[in-house]
């Protein structure tokens, strides 16, 4: 009996457990001391009211042996994927409804779409971002190779014509920088996918944040795509399903390797190791894709939206450099005193009761950065500025 060895050569911990951990290990030795929490991007607003009664009708009908349901379509029932068809059609995209596949969340999905891949295949993977991308492959064994984001390149690392890769992960708005593609720079990564033959998995996750409406928020917006990548997309962030989860891939029909359809081999995979999400959560995803639904959470993202001003602005009275916030709800920031992630975690945590997530725990070149995330309550995230505002007062 052998175990998976490759998982000797992960980090002990997942991120944001790590965190979790540290944050207890503070609280026990400081009984009391209460702690503001912008490190995970957990959401804090409610679900919105109409998908609270939507799920509320699908919970009624799930007692009643005439609307009552058991398994449904692997891949998620038709009125949601139709739902989704829908929002992409007011993108300007047109996809199918047997393209999209709905799930438990796009963080399970870009784990399990390792599955229809080679091992032998070299990932392509920006420093710094979301550690799932990396752990997923670290699990599987697969050669991983690293595109630079750093503050020359304003966190958004472009492709090396000289660099040869088959999977290549794309993240925008990024987690963690907050950093958007602009629609030439994705044209690149597209252009480059389709000459090296590569397949982009790229996490749409955050796109509802973007405000800037010249900024691509799919990347079927871009000429090609559809031959060349794989969109992720969650609920989480959306419309507050981080608890209730809800998400959806799109693998459009072109998408072919070796004359293989990637869709056929998704839908295989799905049908046998998953069985879909609850009816009833189901029901709920598609009241936010309704004309009311998307209203309603388009407030809880401008609530959230101004809390990354309140944090951008505030890093800016006390000059301190910091991207994101404008089209992303992370706040992407330099650790003052040349201090390292960890240690300003630390440092944030002890003198000011802030809990953040370190810069590092995204890759290397996150080092000597912190993320903060906009997800807060706003009285949170004011008392959390007011204590570092008094702070610099005093040290200015
Ligand atoms: C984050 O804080 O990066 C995210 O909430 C993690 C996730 O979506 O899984």
């Amino acid at each position: 009996m052998n175990i998976n060895y490759n998982y000797n050569n992960l980090k002990e911990s997942y991120l944001f457990s790590l965190i979790d951990k540290k944050l207890n290990e503070y609280k026990a030795q400081n009984p009391g001391k209460d702690a503001i929490r912008l490190g995970i991007g957990d959401v804090t607003l409610p679900l919105a009211p109409v998908i609270v009664e939507a799920m509320q009708r699908a919970v009624l009908e799930m007692g009643e042996r005439s609307t009552f349901r058991g398994y449904g379509e692997e891949q998620g029932y038709a009125f949601l994927r139709q739902a989704v068809c829908a929002y992409y059609a007011k993108k300007g995209v047109a996809l199918s409804d047997s393209e999209v596949f709905i799930s438990d969340g796009a963080k399970s999905d870009l784990g399990n779409i390792l599955d229809i891949f080679s091992i032998n295949n070299t990932v392509l993977i920006p420093d710094p971002v979301y550690p799932v991308y990396v752990d997923t492959n670290i699990m599987a064994g697969r050669k991983i190779i690293y595109v630079n984001g750093n503050e020359e390149n304003s966190f958004l690392p472009l492709p090396d014509k000289n660099v040869k890769a088959d999977i290549i992960y794309l993240c925008s708005p990024n987690n963690p920088t907050g950093a958007v593609y602009n629609k030439k720079q994705l044209e690149s990564w597209v252009s480059y996918a389709l000459e090296q033959d590569a397949v982009i998995l790229f996490d749409s996750a955050y796109e509802i944040f973007i405000q800037d409406q010249s900024l691509p928020t799919s990347v079927y917006q871009i000429e090609g795509a559809r031959k060349c990548a794989i969109e992720f997309c969650s609920l989480s962030k959306t419309a507050g399903f981080t608890g209730t989860r809800c998400g959806y891939t799109v693998i459009p029909h072109e998408l072919n390797r070796d004359q293989v359809s990637l869709n056929k081999l998704w839908l295989r995979r799905q049908t046998t190791k998953f069985n879909g999400v609850p009816y009833i959560v189901q029901r709920g995803a598609e009241a936010v894709f309704s004309d009311e639904g998307l209203n309603q959470i388009k407030a809880n993202i401008a609530y959230y939206m101004q809390n990354a001003k309140l944090i951008a602005n505030t890093l800016k009275k006390l000059g301190i450099w910091s991207i994101g916030g404008e089209n992303s709800p992370y706040i992407w920031l330099k650790c003052t005193d040349g201090m390292s992630s960890w240690d300003f975690f630390d440092y944030l945590l002890t003198q000011f009761g802030i809990v953040g997530t370190p810069g590092a725990g995204f890759g290397a070149n996150g080092e000597g950065f912190f993320r903060l995330t906009a997800f807060g309550d706003r009285g949170n995230i004011l008392r959390a500025m007011g204590k570092l505002t008094r702070h610099g007062d005093q040290t200015m």
